[in-house]
């Protein structure tokens, strides 16, 4: 070690600052800006894609946003209207209410990673086809192995059918936990569902707190 930082370290540990947490500290820095460098690769890749035809419906594609050291990720479905024109992910109403529900949590919407299963908006914003869904896997596999959270709450029927691959009746399966390449899969509610039918809102309320301690226990 330089003598200059170790002199620095020296007085950072007088200070109070103890030199492993400070290394620590200095290493989740190096990562998150790797993995900043990896994610913006792939949004240029996502930005151009032709993979499926939800290119041609697409303003921008929306990649997703937030921790890039997150434990939890929140999967939905695809891009709506406001998501398509701002680039952001779950910023229009549905969006509005999963924020409201991770904050009533004692939590805040930047600490996890927030994305979908399919990077364009669909027209007229219907449901992504099984054939779209899996033409644009690979994208969020590669987010997943970025990140590395251990926790992936899956916003859905749709979501949950993409990586179960087999229909999945999201009344019945919500709030199962389910194991998949080495990390855990928690199935709740699309929030548009919860706008459509507000009795279900205290459901993924409880399901996201359920997800957020299931991520943050060891
Ligand atoms: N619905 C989704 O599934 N994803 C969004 O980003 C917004 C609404
Ligand atoms: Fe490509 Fe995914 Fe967009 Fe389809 S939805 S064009 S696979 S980025």
């Amino acid at each position: 070690m330089n003598e200059n930082i170790r002199k620095h370290l020296k007085i950072l540990n007088e200070l109070g600052f103890d030199e492993i947490f400070f290394q620590q500290e200095l290493k989740k820095a190096v990562d998150i800006d790797e993995k900043k460098k990896l994610l913006e690769k792939i949004n240029k890749e996502i930005q151009e894609c032709k993979k499926c035809d939800l290119y041609k419906s697409r303003t921008q594609a929306v990649l997703g946003e937030g921790n890039l050291n997150a434990k939890l990720m929140f999967i939905g479905e695809a891009p709506g209207g406001d998501e398509d024109k701002q680039g952001r992910p779950f910023v229009g109403r549905a969006g509005k209410l999963l924020t409201r529900l991770i904050e009533a949590t004692g939590h805040k919407r930047e600490e996890f990673y927030i994305t979908n299963i399919c990077k364009c908006r669909p027209p007229n914003n219907r449901t992504p086809t099984p054939w779209e869904m899996e033409a644009c896997f690979p994208y969020l596999e590669e987010q997943l192995k970025i990140i590395d959270p251990k926790v992936l709450c899956l916003l859905g029927a749709t979501a949950a059918r993409a990586f179960l691959k087999r229909n999945v009746a999201i009344t019945k399966e919500r709030g199962s936990v389910i194991t998949w390449n080495g990390k855990l899969l928690y199935l709740t509610y699309h929030p548009a569902y919860v706008l459509r039918n507000p009795s279900a809102e205290i459901t993924l309320f409880e399901d996201i707190k359920k997800a957020i301690e299931l991520a943050y226990s060891s």
